[in-house]
């Protein structure tokens, strides 16, 4: 009858590496927003595949904003974690933030998807998927089921794969 199961989407990562941008893609297009600005606080969007119904939280990246992230953690049934290649300074600090995730009491011992964007792969220089997960380290999640695509957000490229695996792993 239409009924769609819903699961709860935690979107993270730093601020400017794309969060708003790639959910703003997933939704409906008469629910896009024409102009996306940094997040403030946190965002609850919604947008539908073939079988699932996802309420996302997009969480503002920036540091003042970080400490928001673990108050949602329990209710998360699956995390989309948004990566900017084009930012390598920055990467060390993503890595960071991703490893405090993972340690976190609310997720370390839950088998819950994440899917990786690295995105802004259009950028000049940008590193590719694969430097992206060497550097986060992503081969030492071994009891989470993980994946990592390249995605430009601007033009909604590899969104599908990703949320076409991110449905595999939860219906
Ligand atoms: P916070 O809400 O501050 O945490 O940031 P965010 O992660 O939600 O980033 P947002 O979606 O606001 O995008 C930040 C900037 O990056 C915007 O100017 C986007 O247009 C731009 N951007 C997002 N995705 C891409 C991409 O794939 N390629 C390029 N070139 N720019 C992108
Ligand atoms: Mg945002």
């Amino acid at each position: 009858l239409g009924l769609k199961k819903e699961v709860n989407v935690l979107c993270l990562g730093l601020d400017n590496s794309g969060k708003t941008t790639i959910i703003n893609h997933l939704k409906p297009t008469n629910a896009q927003a024409q102009d996306i600005v940094p997040t403030i606080g946190f965002s609850i969007e919604k947008f539908k595949t073939s079988s699932l119904s996802f309420t996302v939280f997009d969480m503002s990246g920036q540091g003042r904003y970080r400490n928001l992230w673990e108050h949602y953690y329990k209710e998360g049934q699956a995390i989309i974690f948004v990566i900017d290649s084009a930012d390598k300074l920055r990467m060390v600090v993503a890595k960071e933030e991703l490893d405090t995730l993972l340690n976190h009491p609310d997720i370390k011992h839950r088998r819950i998807p994440i899917l990786f964007f690295a995105n802004k792969m259009d950028v000049r220089d940008s590193l590719s998927s694969v430097k992206v997960s060497q550097l986060l380290c992503l081969e030492n999640i071994k009891d989470k089921p993980w994946h990592i695509c390249a995605t430009n957000a601007l033009k909604g490229e590899g969104l599908q794969e990703g949320v076409d695996w991110l449905q595999d792993q939860i219906k």
